[in-house]
């Protein structure tokens, strides 16, 4: 990729303000200096975040440990700190000498199969790290706080439209640690003062940019890829659900989209008090059927998909009401599925040299 940005630090030292670019900008009715921590801005999502918020003006530090992220992902105006959100001592000095006002918390585990098989890793370092993270910003003064959350919280609810009311349900321990997150960011904002938002990302898929795709094979859309790579058929998990084609209906939303919902959630935060949680999808159901025909009309191969007896806890269908992010954040989708394909589709030929 021709990256010459130069090895991330372990701490010490820590990038020293004078490292980030100067970027200032007016809130609420004076002339502030926002600087925003981004946990796990080397991963997928989180070099999307940085890349929107600093390209918006934003001051940005990244902070990520690297067991899963790519330090070339961001970019070269963005500080990187390489260390773990569960370090306390490591976060204080971090938020203290940037001078940081805002966090963008991205940092966790993901997967649900490893969250079934090491549900006290999960607990630990999602939910654990958390609470040393919103400890550390709390003593800092840091007022503001954004929480990666998942359409995981709700479980299989049996609705048209999962809206922010349908109950909380997780199926599994990466849900689970996904919505004790969510109640801890709220306790603590009460407790400290800390205006809060929890986005519940729906199917993140595609790419701003090949370099920053998703590398790794744990959703449909690489998955796809990866049996048509190794010149095997796509695999449907179940065609006798209760849905128009019988396969499973999800809600996709293309990363760079997800990524301006991020800057929206940050800006709204400026002068406000309180806490929101909002829905991040488009209120689109597109089925597993569906996406596999576009996966095959872009990629040019069209294979038949096999079909195979369902997996446990697949819900027929999950599709966000994009309402409230629409009202409260002033934010919605704008990009299509086939936009999140075809980039996907560009990032994966570029690391796996289809
Ligand atoms: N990808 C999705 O479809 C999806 C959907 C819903 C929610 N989320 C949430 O979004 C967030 C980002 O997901 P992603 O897809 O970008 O995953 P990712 O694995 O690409 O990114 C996570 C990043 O966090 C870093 N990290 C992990 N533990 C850390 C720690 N203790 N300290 C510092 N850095 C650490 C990893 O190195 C990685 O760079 C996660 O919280 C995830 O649960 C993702």
């Amino acid at each position: 990729m021709g990256d010459a940005r130069p090895e991330p630090q372990t701490a010490p030292p820590i990038p020293g303000i004078r490292d980030i670019a100067p970027g200032t900008r007016r809130v609420g009715i004076g002339w502030a200096t926002m600087t925003w921590l981004i946990t796990g801005g080397a991963g997928y999502i989180g070099a999307h975040v940085a890349r929107a918020m600093a390209g918006a003006g934003e001051r940005v530090v990244a902070l990520d440990d690297l067991s899963a992220g790519i330090a070339s992902r961001l970019p070269a105006d963005v500080p990187l700190v390489r260390g773990s959100s569960r370090d306390g001592d490591l976060l204080k000095r971090v938020l203290t000498e940037h001078a940081v006002t805002g966090v963008v918390h991205l940092a966790a585990r993901k997967q649900v199969a490893e969250s079934v098989a090491q549900p006290t890793r999960y607990y630990q370092e999602n939910v654990g790290g958390l609470a040393t993270l919103l400890e550390a910003v709390a003593e800092a003064g840091v007022q503001r706080f954004v929480f990666s959350s998942s359409a995981a919280v709700y479980g299989n609810p049996d609705v048209d439209l999962i809206t922010e009311d349908t109950p909380c349900a997780p199926v599994n321990p990466y849900g689970e640690t996904k919505l004790t997150g969510e109640w801890l960011v709220r306790a603590a904002g009460r407790a400290h003062g800390i205006a809060t938002v929890c986005l519940r990302y729906f199917n993140v898929a595609g790419a701003a940019a090949p370099e920053l795709a998703d590398t790794g094979v744990f959703n449909i859309v690489p998955m796809v890829f990866d049996r048509l790579t190794r010149d095997e058929a796509p695999r449907i998990f179940g065609d006798d659900y209760p849905t128009p084609d019988g396969t499973c209906v999800r809600d996709y939303i293309h990363v760079a989209d997800l990524a301006e919902a991020h800057l929206a959630a940050a800006r709204r935060l400026g002068g406000r008090t309180g806490d929101l949680t909002v829905n991040i999808g488009r209120g689109e159901g597109v089925s597993v059927r569906e996406l596999v025909t576009l996966i095959g009309e872009i990629t040019g191969d069209t294979r038949p998909a096999l079909v195979e007896a369902r997996r446990p806890g697949d819900a027929p269908r999950a599709v966000a009401s994009a309402v409230l992010a629409a009202r409260e954040l002033g934010w919605s989708a704008r990009r299509g599925v086939r936009e999140m394909v075809e980039s996907a589709w560009r990032g994966w030929l570029l690391h796996r040299g289809g």
